[in-house]
């Protein structure tokens, strides 16, 4: 479908095991559609695949069985690979990997002077690339002299050069402190409602999938769950099960229900656990 920024038919994943002639199961006859724009957030517990079908979104890996589409283009198609992969960028999670250059916009530049653009037109993609995550003052300076938070937004500035359509941020947030990991999701928020790019973020915090538009739990390489937060966050018992937290709120609406207190099941921010408060007799 046009609309449609990633379309996963029957997706299996194998990892070989050559030593052992043994294969491990990753990703588990997946279906999913991924429209343009929308912000999806990917929860999983470790080793439940989100890597693995991260990584079949930008064609660094390509299915063992079944289709991955993105925005029309098969990425088992060796001719389409690049062309995925400019309009599918990643963040991965550790900055200090992801960057190369002794001086930032250098860094910035570096993904554009590969796929080969004019100067002068790297010049004002890396330019508007900093500014939009806020970086441009800073382009002068060595990335390894800036926090966590500032790299990270470095390294999404790099991706932002090569104009993806959609990016995908494999727990990037997970290495910063908690001042780092907000300036992120502000970053990435603004990339989805203003520049309208798809997202898809995995993470291991559940406070960061509140505001998304569609939440996909995944588990043994099967998704499990989707739907919106707030279908996906009440289901408490089964998030619990497969080793899964729940928004702070949410679990307290759970608690509070198990004691009798007839609050919503399916509230998620501070805001609305108040106003359930405040209205009990
Ligand atoms: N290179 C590899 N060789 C063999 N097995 C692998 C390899 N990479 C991952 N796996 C296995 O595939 C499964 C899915 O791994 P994947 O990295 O996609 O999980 P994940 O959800 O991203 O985990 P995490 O939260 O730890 O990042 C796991 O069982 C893992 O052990
Ligand atoms: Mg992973």
């Amino acid at each position: 479908m046009e609309n449609n920024m990633v379309e996963c038919r029957n997706v299996t994943y194998k990892y070989e095991n050559a030593e052992e002639n043994t294969f491990s199961l990753a990703l588990d006859n997946i279906s999913i559609d991924i429209k343009k724009g929308e912000f999806i957030v990917i929860l999983g517990r470790n080793g439940s695949g989100k890597s693995t079908l991260a990584k079949h979104i930008n064609a660094l890996m390509v299915p063992f069985s079944g289709k991955v589409i993105v925005d029309g283009l098969d990425t088992s198609d060796e001719k389409n690979i690049w062309n995925v992969r400019n309009k599918a960028g990643m963040v991965f999670q550790n900055p200090d990997n992801q960057l190369v250059a002794t001086i930032v916009e250098e860094d910035v530049a570096f993904g554009p002077e590969n796929l080969g653009v004019e100067p002068k037109e790297i010049r004002t993609r890396v330019d508007e690339a900093l500014k939009r995550v806020g970086m441009y003052k800073y382009r002068k300076h060595a990335p390894h002299l800036l926090s966590g938070g500032q790299k990270q937004r470095v390294a999404i500035a790099g991706t932002l050069a090569m104009k993806p359509q959609c990016i995908i941020f494999d727990e990037s947030t997970a290495m910063l402190d908690p001042s780092g990991r907000k300036e992120i999701i502000k970053t990435i928020k603004d990339l989805n409602e203003n520049a309208k790019i798809t997202i898809v973020l995995i993470t291991h915090y559940m406070e960061e999938a509140i505001d998304a538009d569609r939440i996909m739990v995944i588990d043994n390489g099967k998704i499990i769950i989707e739907g919106s937060p707030r279908k996906v966050f009440k289901e408490v018992e089964t998030m619990k099960k497969i080793g899964l937290d729940v928004p702070q709120m949410t679990e307290l609406a759970y608690e509070l229900r198990k004691e009798g207190i007839d609050v919503k099941d399916d509230i998620l921010s501070i805001d609305e656990m108040v106003n359930e408060l405040c209205q009990l007799k």
